[in-house]
């Protein structure tokens, strides 16, 4: 079984999607930590967003792994190497977007998204999973919130990782850029399926949206894990 978790950052995808998965006793995957691991070999190696070329190239040989620990928690590997904490700095998020609209980048991560999702049910969080990724995933949510509570939810995340420099202000900027980004480019852009459920999470508890998600599951697909 597939769910599929798409909406902008901020909108509590990643969250719900590791709780929902938890509570389903699903794989979690997260589509966006797997942009991120490029971007940060891509700016380790000092290779420039424009430079396509390149960056398919590297894309082409990388090894990118999701390994789910017995504690619950996700580490991303890059190349074998655990770069969990290293791919959620400004740097990295501020050119991951421009990594993620290269056609033939996302072709790469298509596959191994595709690969990683039908080896176990899962439940995949990013922007293009229910219209690219599974467009016949089991059950599609798209998750919302205002811009503004989608910047201090972010603002509060980066703080508590004790990233340094993190203001209210340069957050909106980096998250602004990146809807931009995310939803104007022309391969996969951010999206909501048609057959999506829309959840706007603006005013809405953690618990309350995995509540929601779980009861539309059980619901929808007769999943008795809600
Ligand atoms: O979810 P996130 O903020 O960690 O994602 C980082 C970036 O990766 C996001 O700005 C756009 C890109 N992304 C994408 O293009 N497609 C996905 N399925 C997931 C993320």
């Amino acid at each position: 079984m597939v769910i599929a978790i798409d909406g902008p950052a901020g909108a509590g995808k990643s969250t719900i999607a590791k709780l929902l998965a938890k509570k389903l006793r699903f794989t979690y995957i997260d589509t966006g930590a797997m942009y991120r691991a490029l971007t940060l070999k891509a700016i380790e190696r000092g290779i420039k967003p424009r430079n396509a070329k390149a960056l398919i190239a590297m894309a082409r040989n990388t090894a990118l792994d999701l390994a789910h620990t017995k504690d619950g928690s996700l580490r991303v590997l890059l190349d074998g190497r655990d770069v969990s904490a290293d791919i959620r700095s400004p740097c990295v998020s501020r050119f991951v977007s421009d990594i993620a609209k290269i056609k033939n980048v996302r072709k790469v991560m298509l596959s191994l998204q595709r690969r990683l999702g039908r080896e176990k049910d899962s439940v995949l969080d990013g922007r293009d999973i229910g219209t690219v990724v599974f467009p016949d995933a089991d059950k599609k949510f798209f998750l919302d919130a205002l811009f503004t509570e989608r910047v201090r939810r972010r603002y509060k995340e980066l703080k508590a990782l004790g990233m340094p420099g993190i203001t209210l202000k340069n957050v909106a900027v980096d998250l602004r850029n990146r809807d931009t980004i995310d939803s104007t480019r022309k391969c996969a852009p951010l999206r909501r399926a048609a057959d999506a459920v829309y959840i706007d999470t603006t005013k809405m508890t953690i618990p309350d949206v995995v509540h929601t998600l779980a009861h539309v599951l059980h619901r929808d697909t007769g999943s008795r894990h809600g």
